[in-house]
């Protein structure tokens, strides 16, 4: 027991020592890190704007990203409205550059006749960047100093870091005028306790509105295999991801945590292409049965359920993979040998109390 605190403690004076640092969110990562994931920003525009329009803003790799971050219907029309105050999840890469999480090389900006670095950060994308970040990861010797027709690289922050051992998905989220520590925790489902810790504040007083909150987004676990081309697939409770080229929807709900996969199905994809994974399980009368995706079936000591297990693309053809995962909890599994264990005593002192009676 003793030993197992050991790792909590030493976790909590790391914490502490986090604490020291200046108040905000340092989104910071070492260097020479390979990882890469998925990350999104909470951004709220200011005047009535579409999906679309969004999308090149953000340069989103597609529409069913944008929609899938938002829980939105595939076939929901690009030049649907979405009106000015509302907030819109963007989906982006996230990457280790110079030792801060930023989105990776995107997204780019192109500067137009009478833009300032400063509207750029505040009016074009909604204070989610601060103006001397575009500066310094643009190597920009002045800051009042841009040219029309200059590309620009947009660093959105971010994190690939877990919270709390769990899968996660970090969000830049714009502090509204009014809002709270607690309310914000309450809102997206995590604990002001948390959000403290991983924003450096001391004080939920000083919490500053048109700042960026970072918060951790519960994602699914799932049976993805860390090789297959999408290996860092995380979904986050109360959304969905096209995957292996949109032939697999997986959603994830905070009902059970597990990513749930199913083939897509779309309109807009050639689904013959789509090959369907199956599973094999052995059911309770020791028959060999064939489960599609997201199946399940009573099997030997439980419930055996048909996951996706990842893609692989070999010469330009799609390997979608699949794996049965038996669930235990169902039926109560054999004794275990622990337990037996702990009759022996009992039957021991009941063999002597026999001995005792045998002789009296
Ligand atoms: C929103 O509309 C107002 C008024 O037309 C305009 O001044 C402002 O620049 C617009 N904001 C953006 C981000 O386009
Ligand atoms: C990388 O970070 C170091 C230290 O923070 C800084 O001096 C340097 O200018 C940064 N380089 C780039 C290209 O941003
Ligand atoms: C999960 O999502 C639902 C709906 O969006 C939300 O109400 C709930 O707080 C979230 N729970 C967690 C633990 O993230
Ligand atoms: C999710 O994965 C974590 C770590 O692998 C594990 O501790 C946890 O029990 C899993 N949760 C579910 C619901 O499977
Ligand atoms: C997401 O959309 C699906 C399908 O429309 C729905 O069943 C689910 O409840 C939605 N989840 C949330 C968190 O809104
Ligand atoms: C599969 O690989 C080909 C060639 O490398 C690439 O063009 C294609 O986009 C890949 N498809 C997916 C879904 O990853
Ligand atoms: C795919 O969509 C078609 C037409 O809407 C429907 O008939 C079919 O059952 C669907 N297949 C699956 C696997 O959902
Ligand atoms: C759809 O995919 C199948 C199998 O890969 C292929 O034979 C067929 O030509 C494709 N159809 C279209 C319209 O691309
Ligand atoms: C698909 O990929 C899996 C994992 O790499 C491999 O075990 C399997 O043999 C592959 N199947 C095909 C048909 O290539
Ligand atoms: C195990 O399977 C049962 C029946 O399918 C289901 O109700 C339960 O949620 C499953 N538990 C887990 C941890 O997947």
């Amino acid at each position: 027991m003793a030993a197992r605190h050991v790792p909590l403690f030493f976790a909590s004076f790391l914490l502490l020592v986090a604490g020291c640092a200046a108040e905000g969110p340092s989104y910071s990562c070492s260097s020479g890190e390979k990882v890469k994931c998925q990350a999104l920003a909470g951004y709220v525009p200011e005047n009535e704007t579409t999906y679309e329009a969004i999308k090149d803003l953000f340069q989103v790799q597609s529409l069913f990203a944008l929609y899938g971050a938002n829980n939105l219907s595939t076939s929901t029309a690009p030049s649907t409205k979405v009106r000015g105050g509302n907030a819109v999840r963007v989906p982006f890469p996230c990457a280790c550059y110079n030792g801060t999480w930023t989105s990776d090389r995107q997204p780019i900006y192109k500067v137009k006749k009478g833009d300032g670095l400063y509207d750029i950060a505040t009016t074009t994308y909604r204070n989610l960047v601060v103006y001397e970040r575009i500066a310094a990861v643009n190597n920009l010797a002045d800051v009042n100093v841009i040219l029309e027709g200059q590309e620009l690289w947009i660093p959105l922050p971010c994190s690939c870091d877990a919270v709390g051992g769990l899968e996660t998905v970090h969000l830049a989220h714009i502090v509204e005028p009014g809002s709270s520590v607690a309310a914000i925790a309450d809102q997206f489902g995590t604990t002001e306790k948390t959000l403290l810790e991983l924003n450096n504040i001391a004080d939920p007083k000083s919490l500053q509105a048109n700042k960026v909150l970072d918060v951790p987004l519960r994602a699914c676990n799932s049976s993805i295999r860390s090789d297959a081309v999408d290996g860092s697939l995380r979904v986050p409770n109360g959304s969905y991801a096209l995957t292996a080229g949109n032939c697999i929807k997986c959603s994830c709900s905070s009902s059970s945590w597990q990513l749930a996969c199913e083939i897509a199905n779309l309109t807009a994809t050639n689904t013959s292409a789509c090959r369907a994974p199956t599973c094999s399980a052995t059911t309770s009368s020791g028959r060999t049965i064939s489960l599609k995706l997201g199946e399940d079936a009573p099997s030997v000591c439980g419930s055996t359920r048909c996951h996706y297990a990842g893609y692989y693309n070999t010469s330009n053809i799609l390997n979608i993979t699949a794996v049965p995962v038996t669930n235990q909890s169902t039926s109560p599994p054999p004794a275990p040998s622990s337990s037996a264990v702990d009759l022996r005593p009992l039957l021991a002192s009941l063999y002597a109390a026999l001995l005792l009676l045998a002789t009296l």
